[in-house]
């Protein structure tokens, strides 16, 4: 399922950068800099939080050292827009 139409990415697009990517993404800024685009409008930022959520499972609250996924980072979503 296409869960950004701005850069065509697919929630398996976005699965896969969170399972494979060196550095683990942790924000939607994030994936789409391992899928090589960018934010254009932003509508897509809270699926892909979700999903990368979901990717995570447990680990999303903080991981036990040890865990490939403890190096992180901030729990934001990564974008800050302006309001209209
Ligand atoms: S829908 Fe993803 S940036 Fe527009």
């Amino acid at each position: 399922m296409i869960v950004c139409s701005c850069n065509v990415l697919s929630d398996h697009d976005v699965r896969h950068a969170v399972n494979n990517a060196d550095e683990l993404p942790r924000n939607a800024k994030q994936v789409y800099g391992c899928l090589g685009c960018s934010a254009e409008c932003g509508r897509c930022a809270r699926t892909i939080t979700t999903i990368i959520e979901q990717a995570l499972g447990p680990c999303v609250d903080g991981c036990l050292a040890g865990c490939q996924h403890n190096q992180a980072v901030s729990q934001d979503d990564g974008f800050a827009f302006a309001a209209a």
